[in-house]
């Protein structure tokens, strides 16, 4: 059985002691029965790691970062590694996000050497894989996604496979309203399952937890969320108030 994995991005959102407020709220509103059935990971920005680390301790609330250099250390003024991540808790690293790729020009070489360094490191990576509106209008959803899988997972070796997640986000769903069908949605993740068991083997592709993305919100998160190949939600602007985030963690 897999495991729901839900998961906020809170993006460039939240100043430290927003977080902070944030994470208690979340806190008071869950309780150990909802998390025995389902992994909650909270990745803020950087600036906020350590705030989130302290306050979660003894939740069992894991946590995440939203990126990284794929660097152990150097002269990279500005950047973060994936050491440092690890030395503050850091369980969880989102990769490949579309964010990333459309503003800061991130291609599948890139996130190929983020998901090799942060599996090196022990870092979980979150592989954020998803079509544009355009090439889903050209039927190019499936070949846009399988290059997405087969660039980023390059040469990653089957025997650390079982620490990837890998989270299906149709770029035109993202931050619009818009979210894909459940049925559009539970076509890609099959679709996904069935590459890496070609890739992978079957048994590592049962056991894969897929994430659906783009604009998940209190109100479509049970239909998409009860799909039979989607295992959980990589969550954006609902993730950022306690009362829809907990909502969709209790779906
Ligand atoms: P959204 O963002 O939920 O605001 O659409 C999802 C994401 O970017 O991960």
């Amino acid at each position: 059985m897999r495991k729901p994995i839900i998961a906020g991005n809170w993006k460039m959102y939240k100043t430290p002691a927003q977080a902070k407020a944030l994470v208690q709220e979340i806190r008071s509103g869950l309780d150990q029965t909802v998390l025995s059935g389902r992994e909650v990971v909270l990745c803020p920005p950087f600036v906020d790691l350590a705030v989130v680390e302290e306050a979660v301790r003894g939740s069992g609330i894991g946590l995440g970062a939203q990126n990284f250099y794929p660097k152990e250390e150097g002269a990279f003024t500005g950047e973060v590694s994936a050491p440092m991540l690890k030395e503050l808790g850091v369980t969880y690293v989102i990769i490949g996000h579309s964010e990333r790729r459309q503003y800061f020009k991130e291609d599948d070489d890139f996130v190929n050497q983020k998901v090799l360094a942060a599996l090196k490191n022990g870092l979980k990576p979150i592989l954020c894989v998803g079509e544009m509106w355009s090439e889903r209008e050209a039927n190019l959803t499936e070949k846009r996604i399988e290059t997405q899988l087969a660039g980023g997972l390059k040469d990653v070796s089957p025997e650390v496979f079982s620490a990837l997640v890998v989270a299906y986000e149709p770029v035109w769903a993202i931050g619009t309203g818009k979210n894909a069908t459940p049925g559009q949605a539970q076509d890609v993740h099959r679709f996904i399952r069935g590459w890496v068991a070609v890739k992978f083997g079957k048994e590592l592709a049962e056991n894969l937890r897929i994430q659906y993305g783009g604009s998940v919100k209190a109100e479509n998160a049970a239909s998409l969320l009860t799909q039979p190949d989607i295992d959980g939600a990589l969550i954006g602007g609902a993730s950022l108030t306690a009362g829809s985030f907990l909502s969709i963690i209790k779906y």
